[in-house]
């Protein structure tokens, strides 16, 4: 991420969360708070949103989009339903679980590098949408700080379970970067989990997934965010060596699990986004 500003994916993601809300009916990711975080600053950029199925890439990246944050809320139910009260998302940016939180004793720490989350701040304000009771801000740089000292400091308890949610960052990061964060994660309680989405290597793509990938690439290149980061479906198995289970699902499982019997063209195509539950 650019030094002074905030991450511009993290509002690209936002509207298209956003936009999933008013074209994709019935909604897979079911988040009232999308439309409103924006406000009216992104009225105009949310109504130039790709709704036809004639951008069948754009239209793709908001199945991936959405679908890896409803994949992460259904884990984070189950964590919750086995007695885990905090909840972590690591880079958060504009994320609203924490204002749609059905359970008053799951604490939510959000993570987010200090620029994304003053902006997110702000645009909550702008929008008279208050700091939930439970909610803590935790401004951390992966790159350069320490996460677990943060944390620390803001309350979180190393020592009862947490849940994970590190959505749109792996990519990135730098394999220091993201291995830190992992060993982090590794360290904690047993019934611990986290979700996190991660990229296939371009080489390893067919050739029109390249074509896609290198659109992609370009774009979050000139927003400041360059891709740094792709894993093999066996190199994250060798990541994830430490979890007692992972599940590492790419657009079969997650079309056939969230798409399934729809009349328009929503689904996830291609093999280059892949989503990982793991347990400790
Ligand atoms: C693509 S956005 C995803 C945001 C959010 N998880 C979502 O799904 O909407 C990437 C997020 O990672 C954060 N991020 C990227 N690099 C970071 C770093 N070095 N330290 C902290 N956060 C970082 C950005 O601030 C941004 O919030």
């Amino acid at each position: 991420m650019e030094e002074s500003t905030p991450s511009r994916t993290a509002l690209r993601v936002a509207l298209r969360r956003a936009a999933h809300q008013l074209y994709d009916l019935p909604v897979v990711f079911d988040d009232p708070m999308a439309v409103p975080i924006l406000g009216k600053a992104y009225d105009e950029e949310l109504r130039r949103t790709p709704r036809r199925a004639d951008r069948p890439f754009s239209i793709s990246l908001r199945a991936f989009l959405v679908v890896r944050s409803r994949y992460a809320e259904d884990n984070l139910k189950r964590a919750v339903a086995a007695g885990v009260r905090q909840y972590v998302l690591l880079g958060a940016g504009l994320d609203t679980f924490a204002h749609r939180n059905a359970t008053p004793q799951l604490r939510v720490f959000e993570v987010d590098h200090p620029n994304t989350q003053a902006w997110k701040r702000e645009l909550l304000e702008r929008n008279g949408i208050a700091t939930p009771a439970g909610l803590t801000y935790v401004p951390v740089d992966f790159e350069s700080q320490s996460l677990a000292e943060r944390l620390q400091a803001s309350g979180f308890d190393r020592n009862v379970p947490a849940f994970f949610a590190w959505l749109g960052v792996v990519p990135y990061l730098t394999l220091p970067a993201f291995r830190a964060t992992r060993q982090f994660i590794e360290g904690q309680a047993a019934g611990s989990g986290v979700v996190f989405d991660y990229a296939r290597p371009r080489a390893t793509l067919p050739p029109l997934e390249q074509l896609a990938y290198d659109s992609l690439a370009s774009r979050v290149q000139s927003a400041g965010e360059p891709f740094q980061l792709a894993f093999t479906v066996e190199e994250i198995a060798t990541e994830l060596s430490g979890f007692r289970s992972v599940e590492d699902i790419g657009s079969v499982e997650m079309n056939a699990r969230y798409f399934q019997g729809r009349t328009d063209q929503l689904a996830v195509r291609g093999t280059a986004g892949r989503v990982v539950c793991a347990w400790l």
